[in-house]
């Protein structure tokens, strides 16, 4: 026996059987979930970018706070500022390797000749850097990124948006005051 169909009438005076409406409404789900998973991954590749925070440019404080030797993390615009002798550098904390955060661990044997403590472990494999951000051990292939760097007025602003890639450090990177 042939299934029945059920006609339902349409506003404009079309008809539409059960086997239509189900497959209009199959489509028009699918389409929903496509536009909506399209709609998170446009969302998740878009770069984070607010106000003061990582992808715009940043004060971080006065370049008076800053002393020789110091490291402070700034965790909400991903990056440190190390104060060396010639000024200062605003060190990325994604290890070069493979993208690890990387911590400064303030009560480490320092890796470099400004003070007698402090440096970078990153925990995934092993890389170490120092204060300037160069390799003293393990895998990554080049030394921390850095942003550009501004002192306005005795404050220092950091261009969180553009990432400055290194092969080594040279002291002309360092920002002074
Ligand atoms: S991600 Fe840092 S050493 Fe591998």
């Amino acid at each position: 026996m042939a299934a029945q169909s059920t006609t339902i009438p349409l506003p404009q005076g079309a008809d539409l059987t059960r086997r239509d409406y189900l497959r209009l409404s199959l489509w028009g789900g699918l389409c929903i979930v496509t536009a909506e998973s399209l709609a998170a991954t446009v969302a998740s590749l878009w770069p984070q970018v607010k106000a003061g925070g990582f992808g715009s440019v940043v004060t971080v404080g006065k370049a008076e706070d800053f002393p020789v030797g110091s490291v402070t993390s700034f965790p909400e615009a991903r990056l440190y500022i190390s104060r060396v002798e010639s000024g200062f550098l605003a060190l990325s904390r994604k290890c070069t390797h493979l993208g690890c955060v990387v911590p400064w661990q303030k009560d480490e044997p320092s890796l470099d000749k400004i003070a007698s403590q402090g440096r970078f472990n990153c925990p995934c494999h092993g890389g170490m850097f120092d204060r300037y951000g160069q390799v003293v051990a393990g895998p990554p292939p080049r030394p921390l990124d850095i942003y550009p760097i501004k002192i306005e007025g005795g404050k220092i602003l950091v261009d969180t948006g553009k990432t400055i890639v290194r092969v080594a450090y040279n002291p002309s990177q360092a920002v002074g005051v």
